[in-house]
């Protein structure tokens, strides 16, 4: 795999090879501090980002690399003209990796036709996140001991939420996987892509909007933002009816093992009192998200 733009690039059997290496990684990262020496990330993000691009950064440096990259549109090239295409080849020439953010859908896709080193998807539009996705599964196996037979709901914008969309797709692969699908009829899953793969694989699934019946179900919760930078007209009113909050006296019907999840930002969907729920993991997830980066970066260069 020269690339990763989505996270069906990736076989079963490699992603776990990327988990087993973080674990490692995570256990032992001493080890790890010299494997990108002379090495160079760039990271090209024309959209806002915290944890992807920090979390790729600080997994560079742990691994000796170095890092060069700009954090907005407007302070490259772009902001004068210059293609996704150009961009990517001109960017080639000065380091051994890409990692991009884009708010149009299939803009790293194209980056990585340009390109003469590895490119990874960081988010492109509302497609595709893998690399959340990786994060995801790393923290699902931690949590769970496992990647297979459990349910997980999905609730908040599942229409424009990138990180959903990877996650279910990958997910549709494994066995005994429910899905519940917790959201306003303005937000569900968009049936062209996700739904598609759902009913493709022969997935268990309820499409509900009412979290609270189905909150004692669960194995997972992934909990998600509206993605109001996406809403077109139709969404507006979905601002105010789709959000959901999880909430301390949410939680008193959910399971003592539940993995409450979210691939962060939060605005308002979880409660700050639900962060010393032992239950709560979406800041292990943040801090998973650097080891499973680091693996891959290991994987794209062929550095054992
Ligand atoms: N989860 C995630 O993609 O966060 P950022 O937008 O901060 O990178």
């Amino acid at each position: 795999m020269k690339n990763l733009i989505d996270i069906l690039d990736l076989s079963l059997d490699e992603i776990f090879n990327l988990i087993e290496t973080a674990i490692k990684i995570k256990n032992n990262p001493s080890k790890y501090m010299e494997k990108c020496r002379h090495k160079k990330l760039a990271t090209l993000f024309f959209e806002p980002s915290t944890r992807t691009r920090l979390s790729f950064e600080a997994a560079m440096y742990e691994l000796g690399g170095n890092v060069i990259g700009f954090s907005e549109a407007q302070s490259s090239s772009a902001a004068k003209g210059e293609s996704v295409a150009d961009t990517a080849r001109v960017v080639s020439c000065y380091s051994d990796i890409i990692v991009m953010r884009h708010p149009k859908a299939g803009a790293p896709l194209v980056a990585s036709m340009n390109a003469s080193v590895p490119v990874i998807n960081a988010g492109d539009g509302g497609h595709n996140h893998p690399t959340q996705t990786l994060t995801d599964l790393l923290t699902i196996y931690l949590e769970k001991g496992r990647l297979d037979n459990f349910t997980i709901g999905f609730c908040g914008d599942l229409k424009f939420g990138r990180t959903v969309h990877s996650l279910i797709s990958i997910l549709c692969r494994h066995k005994g996987i429910k899905m519940i699908l917790v959201s306003t009829e303005s937000l569900r899953l968009p049936s062209y892509t996700v739904m598609n793969c759902i009913n493709k694989n022969n997935i268990e699934y309820i499409e509900t909007n009412d979290l609270d019946s189905v909150i004692p179900e669960l194995d997972v919760l992934y909990m998600t933002r509206l993605q109001k930078e996406r809403f077109t007209g139709i969404q507006t009113r979905s601002s105010i009816d789709g959000s959901y909050i999880l909430t301390p006296d949410r939680l008193k019907r959910a399971k003592k093992s539940l993995c409450i999840m979210h691939p962060l930002p939060r605005v308002n969907e979880i409660e700050r009192a639900v962060d010393s729920d032992p239950r709560a993991c979406y800041f292990k997830q943040v801090l998973n998200g650097k080891y499973i980066r680091m693996a891959l970066i290991l994987k794209l260069l062929e550095i054992e």
